[in-house]
């Protein structure tokens, strides 16, 4: 399998209403007219690929909660409507431009999208304590490879922590959901230690108290990885490829906990956003089409 980035921002090419020469093919797309409503599904005609795009018949495509956000308008990026969103995929080629050599018709693709990355589970090295919400969640977590688990809504996250680790406290946490989960966790850091600050799912960004950075030499950093496309896009590539060969090698196991068909898109929104989903929710898009380019 190999990855495809495209430079090109594939709303619009999804959204691109008369076809080109030659090209008499149409597809279905989920279309966001508006922001804060629902979604539409509408028939849309492809366009001819240029000299460095790829077209990919479209298997699956990975439902985020940043889609949510990008759809209500509260994500760091914006498109223009209307726009379809959608920001990791994975399918086979159906056609390559004239400049395309790495990837040919019937290759089996991922791809990403300006906004963010596909991997949703991360490679275990060290002791991980899992934090959720459910216990459902936290049992999974467990099977998939965390030592422990704290469930964050029967407690306090520090408390539960401390019972875990003691006083010394955690080395490194990643934080997706904000609020008083980040601040918990902040107070929950080793001497030294990190957080890393991935979203804010629960929907309030916490302010930062600097003293408990200076207290224990504690530093707090930002991670935006689908920015590496257009940043540095040789790290965002080893990190795609990296995660495709774990895939492989079965070190990684994806969790796919629940998969929607194209028209089922808000049903699928509605789950994320009801903390149903678990794992990475896949759409069945059947059939859709659309355009990406092989490089930046
Ligand atoms: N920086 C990056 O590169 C990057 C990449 C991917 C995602 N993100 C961001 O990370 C955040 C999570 O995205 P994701 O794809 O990991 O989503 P996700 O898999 O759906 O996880 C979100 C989880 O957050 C928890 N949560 C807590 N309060 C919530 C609330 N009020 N509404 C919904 N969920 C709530 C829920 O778990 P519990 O029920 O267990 O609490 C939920 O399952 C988003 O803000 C997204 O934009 C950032």
């Amino acid at each position: 399998m190999a990855a495809v980035a495209w430079g090109r921002c594939f709303p619009r090419v999804w959204l691109r209403r008369r076809a080109g020469p030659g090209c008499g093919r149409h597809y279905r797309a989920a279309l966001c007219a508006e922001l804060k409503q629902p979604l539409a599904i509408e028939e849309v005609a492809s366009c001819p690929v240029r000299p460095h795009e790829v077209r990919v018949d479209v298997h699956f495509c990975g439902v985020n909660f940043a889609d949510i956000l990008v759809c209500r308008g509260q994500y760091q990026e914006k498109p223009q409507l209307p726009f379809t969103p959608g920001m990791e995929f994975s399918g086979t080629v159906l056609e390559t431009g004239t400049d395309v050599s790495t990837v040919k018709e019937g290759d089996r693709v991922i791809g990403v999208s300006g906004f963010n990355g596909m991997a949703e589970e991360c490679i275990i090295d060290h002791k991980v304590i899992a934090a959720a919400g459910s216990d459902e969640k936290c049992s999974l977590a467990m099977r998939k490879g965390a030592q422990s688990i704290v469930n964050y809504s029967q407690g306090s996250l520090k408390e539960a922590v401390r019972k875990l680790v003691g006083s010394d406290g955690v080395n490194v946490v990643i934080d997706a959901v904000g609020g008083d989960v980040f601040l918990e966790a902040l107070r929950s850091l080793a001497w030294e230690g990190r957080i890393v600050v991935v979203g804010f799912a629960g929907g309030t960004i916490a302010s930062v108290p600097a003293n408990l950075l200076l207290l224990k030499n504690v530093s707090a950093m930002g991670l935006y990885w689908g920015r590496y496309k257009e940043q540095n896009f040789p790290v965002f590539s080893r990190i795609l490829s990296s995660a495709l060969q774990y895939c492989q090698q079965g070190r990684i196991q994806p969790h796919i906990g629940a998969v929607f068909k194209l028209e089922e898109v808000n049903d699928a929104f509605l789950h994320v956003i009801q903390r149903k989903s678990m794992g990475k929710l896949r759409q069945r898009p059947q059939k859709i089409c659309y355009v990406a380019s092989e490089e930046k």
